[in-house]
């Protein structure tokens, strides 16, 4: 019980990019690795294609917050990877969640040693 209390106070601490980081990590990793591409685009190359797309971060992430929270072709910048994968299934979050999700994507190197898998 004192354990949950914990983390809860921990958790009203913690910074929305921190919360993207973190629901990224639950929730989108399983299918996109950071750079390899297995059973869906691995995230570094989602990154580049929609950096190459939109000009400004804000463009960014209202675009993929909204494509995310409802997946359509026609909507899609990545019409090889619905051919190869099939269109990503509708996984239910809300705006923020999923604009804080985006601005962490939008913020981070994946490509970058050490930079979301820090060395041991
Ligand atoms: C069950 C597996 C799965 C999960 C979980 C998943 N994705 Fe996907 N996603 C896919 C597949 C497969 C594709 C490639 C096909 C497509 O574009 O629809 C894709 C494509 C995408 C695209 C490219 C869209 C385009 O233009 O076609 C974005 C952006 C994306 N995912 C973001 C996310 C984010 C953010 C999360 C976490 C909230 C997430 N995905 C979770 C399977 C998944």
């Amino acid at each position: 019980m004192r354990g949950f209390f914990l983390s809860f106070i921990l958790a009203s601490f913690i910074y929305a990019e921190d919360m993207g980081s973190l629901l990224f990590h639950g929730n989108c990793l399983t299918c996109h690795h950071e750079t390899k591409t297995i059973s869906a685009p691995s995230t570094s190359e989602l990154r580049q294609r929609y950096r190459d797309a939109f000009f400004s971060k804000e463009e960014f992430v209202s675009y993929m917050s909204a494509w995310v929270k409802k997946p359509s072709y026609e909507g899609s910048l990545m019409h090889d990877a619905i051919k190869k994968h099939g269109l990503m299934p509708e996984l239910g979050f809300d705006d923020d969640a999923l604009k804080s999700i985006s601005a962490y994507i939008y913020e981070t190197d994946f490509l970058e040693e050490g930079k979301t898998h820090p060395k041991r």
